[in-house]
């Protein structure tokens, strides 16, 4: 990959800013990439590993795989609900284990779910497709955040949103009703790119598969 003047730019990861950068960067540590310089205390959206090897850019976590799929950069870290809910074309090497969550339904303890319920989610796909799999066409009300609060008002039935801890959920009284699916954060790679620069991203990616198995283990 080349940049604009022409010179093969360093092997590039998008990685997510916030929460999963910090789960994210001892995994990092132990492929090798030292992480001081990615996990400084400052607003520079593009980082080096300490050993300048690789080049890191800061992005949204909804934005990782963009960076990817147009091959700006080689490789990423996302999840898997970004990955499901916008469809991009991008190979998965690696399950990373982090960031685990589970998609769910989720409503009051009273919530009826009827012929066409209301589903307030950020993840319309999800709930389009989870509900029109059981055979229910779902009205499908987009909101962007702090989901939970839409059945409580009367925006909506029931939500289909990331569950963690499960402390949202139980703060505002609502319950989970059904799991869709399982939820961690994976290592994407840019198709071509994953094959032009294979001698560069194969051990890398052998290093951080290693590391993932490690603390599986432990
Ligand atoms: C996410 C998610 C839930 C919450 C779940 O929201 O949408 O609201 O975390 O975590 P918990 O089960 O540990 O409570 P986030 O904090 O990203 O903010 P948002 O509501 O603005 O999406």
């Amino acid at each position: 990959m080349t940049s604009a003047n022409n010179e093969v730019r360093p092997l590039t990861i998008a990685v997510p800013k916030g929460r999963i950068l910090k789960v994210l960067a001892p995994f990092l540590e132990k492929a090798g990439l030292g992480t001081k310089n990615l996990l400084a205390d400052d607003r520079r959206l593009i980082r080096e590993s300490d050993d300048g090897s690789v080049r890191f850019l800061l992005l949204k976590p909804d934005d990782v795989p963009t960076y990817v799929e147009y091959g700006v950069a080689d490789l990423g870290v996302s999840g898997r609900d970004v990955l499901l809910e916008r469809r991009y074309d991008l190979y998965q090497p690696l399950d990373l284990g982090i960031g685990k969550c589970k998609m769910v339904v989720a409503g009051p303890k009273n919530a009826v779910v009827g012929a066409r319920p209301r589903v307030a989610t950020k993840f319309s796909r999800i709930a389009t497709e989870h509900f029109a799999r059981k055979g229910v066409q779902a009205e499908v009300i987009y909101v962007g955040g702090s989901v939970e609060l839409s059945p409580l008002v009367g925006l909506s039935d029931v939500i289909v949103d990331i569950v963690e801890s499960g402390a949202t959920l139980r703060e505002n009284h609502l319950h989970v009703m059904e799991e869709i699916c399982d939820i961690s954060s994976v290592l994407v790679a840019n198709r071509s790119l994953y094959k032009l620069r294979h001698q560069e991203i194969s051990p890398l990616v052998e290093k951080l598969a290693a590391a993932v198995a490690a603390q599986s283990k432990s």
